[in-house]
C-alpha cells in the first residue's frame, strides 16, 4: 500500500465493490462526467474492469483508497494507460460522495504522482477532465501539473458538449511535498 498525508491507496478487496458499486458506478451523473463513455448499470456479480481488478491488462493498476485514519474505503484511484515505451501515463480517481472536499482528491494525486514517477519510473502524467471540473483541476495543479490546453467540445455529457481540459506533469518539475 502507499499511503499520503490523508488517505492510502490500497489493492482492491473484494467487499469493496458493492460499495463502488452503489455509491459510485450506479450514480449517472458522475459517471457521465467521469468516464467518457456513456453511463451504463453495473449488473451485480458482472466482472466490470472497473470493479475487478483481475481483469485489467498490464497497462492499467487499480487501487482502492481508504482514509489514512480508521481505514474506511472512499474511492478508487487509477494510473491508466501506462505507456513504458514514452514512460507516460493517465490519472483517474474517483471519490464516494460524503468524501469529496475533504482534500482527499489532492492526496490521492499525490500519491499517484509517487507512483508513477517513483515506483514506475515514468517521466509524464497526464489528466484529462471537464473544464467546470474544478475539484479536479485543483487537485491536479496542487501538484504542480499544469493547463497544457482545452479540447473544445470534445466530450459529450448529459445533453451537451463540454470542454475537456488536458493536465501534463513531468518528472523533473515534480515536488514529492508540494500538496498544500
Ligand atoms: C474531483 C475530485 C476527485 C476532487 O477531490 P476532492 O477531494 O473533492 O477535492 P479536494 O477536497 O482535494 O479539493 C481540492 C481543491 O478543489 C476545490 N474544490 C473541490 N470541490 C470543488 C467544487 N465542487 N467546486 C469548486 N472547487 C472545488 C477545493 O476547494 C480545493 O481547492 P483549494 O485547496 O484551493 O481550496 C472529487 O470531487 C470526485 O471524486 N468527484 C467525482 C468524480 C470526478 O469528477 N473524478 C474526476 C474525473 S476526471
Amino acid at each position: 500500500m502507499l499511503s499520503g498525508s490523508k488517505v492510502v491507496l490500497r489493492a482492491r478487496y473484494e467487499e469493496d465493490i458493492p460499495i463502488l458499486r452503489t455509491e459510485l458506478y450506479d450514480d449517472a451523473v458522475t459517471g457521465s462526467r467521469a468516464e467518457g463513455a456513456p453511463w451504463r448499470p453495473i449488473t451485480p456479480g458482472a466482472k466490470d474492469p472497473r470493479l475487478f481488478v483481475d481483469d485489467q491488462g498490464p497497462e492499467t493498476v487499480s487501487f482502492s483508497v481508504v482514509e489514512r485514519d480508521g481505514g474506511a474505503l472512499v474511492g478508487t484511484a487509477t494510473l491508466w494507460g501506462i505507456d513504458n515505451h514514452h514512460r507516460a501515463a493517465h490519472i483517474g480517481l474517483g471519490l464516494l460522495p460524503s468524501a469529496r472536499g475533504k482534500g482527499y482528491g489532492s492526496d490521492v494525486v499525490a500519491v499517484l504522482c509517487h507512483y508513477g514517477f517513483v515506483v514506475r519510473g515514468l517521466h509524464r502524467l497526464q489528466i484529462e477532465t471537464l473544464a467546470d471540473n474544478h475539484g479536479m483541476l485543483r487537485s491536479a495543479e496542487h501538484n504542480g501539473f499544469v493547463r497544457e490546453g482545452v479540447l473544445r467540445s470534445s466530450a459529450w455529457v448529459l445533453g451537451e458538449f463540454l470542454d475537456e481540459v488536458i493536465l501534463g506533469l513531468l518528472a523533473k518539475d515534480w515536488k514529492p511535498n508540494a500538496t498544500s
